[in-house]
């Protein structure tokens, strides 16, 4: 296990956790965290070994409450702020990680940690999970992909529902836009996502790498190019060995 300030990063086996660690403000997402989270999410990418990443909030309240409201409008200046963007791109590397990553989201899931959530592959909600989009009402538009990312996950209906309304949704809403596949009554929502990690450490990792790359690039081609894509990444594991 590594601590960081905070979050805190465990591997076990072939399955790696993150725990965003900032309870007492509803792991809202800070600057810290960003650095942290690069540096483990690195180490994710750089780890052979590991063959899921499992994200989860700390404490009883929230999986993360968004950007840390204490830290908005402390950037230096524009250019620094669009360099260290691009340097330590957490969104980037989250969403290019080729092994199944999973967000468990309880309580708060507002804003960048909506935004994280996104960037997974499977969202897992407990059913006190509430899920918003805040920054139209601050004068801002979510800046980690959620314009990008939440269309594609749940329809552009939702998408423009919940960004320009900035309406919060709970768990069963969630679920039936398809933002989470899956709602987890009392207590279960850690133990759920572990069994979903381990069916899913049963797969060829190969395989899974290919599934979400053949997904992940197909949406941005047009359909015939989608299914060339598709029939050289198959074509390419026949007769490999399925680990
Ligand atoms: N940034 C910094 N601190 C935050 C935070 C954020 N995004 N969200 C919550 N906190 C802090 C609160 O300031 C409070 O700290 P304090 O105990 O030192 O006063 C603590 O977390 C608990 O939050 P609190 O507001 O007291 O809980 P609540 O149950 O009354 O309300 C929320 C919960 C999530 C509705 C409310 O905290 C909120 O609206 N947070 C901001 C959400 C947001 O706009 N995020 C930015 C998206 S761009």
């Amino acid at each position: 296990m590594s601590s960081f300030e905070t979050i805190i990063y465990e591997v076990d086996g072939p399955l790696a956790r993150i725990t965003l660690n900032r309870p007492r403000v509803l792991n809202a997402y800070n600057i810290q965290m960003r650095d942290d989270l690069y540096e483990a999410l690195t180490a994710v990418a750089d780890d052979p070994q590991i063959r899921a990443l499992l994200i989860a909030g700390a404490g009883d309240r929230a999986f993360c409450a968004g950007a840390d409201l204490t830290e908005f409008g402390t950037a230096p200046s524009q250019v620094i702020a669009r360099q260290v963007r691009w340097e330590r791109d957490v969104w980037g590397i989250l969403l290019s990680l080729p092994i199944p990553t999973i967000a468990a989201l309880h309580g708060y899931v507002l804003g960048s940690g909506m935004e994280i959530a996104l960037c997974c592959d499977l969202r897992i909600a407990s059913e006190d999970a509430i899920l918003g989009l805040p920054e139209a009402s601050l004068g801002f538009i979510p800046a980690a992909g959620a314009t990008q990312t939440l269309p594609r996950a749940a329809g552009l209906s939702q998408a423009l529902h919940m960004l320009l309304t900035t309406q919060r949704i709970d768990a069963v809403q969630a679920l039936e836009t398809g933002l989470v596949i899956e709602v987890v009554p009392g207590k279960g929502l850690m133990k759920r996502c572990e069994a979903i990690a381990g069916d899913l450490l049963k797969s060829s990792p190969r395989a899974l790498a290919f599934a979400k790359e053949a997904m992940a690039r197909g949406l941005d081609l047009p359909l015939g190019e989608g299914l060339a894509l598709e029939g050289r990444l198959a074509e390419s594991l026949f007769g490999t060995s399925p680990t």
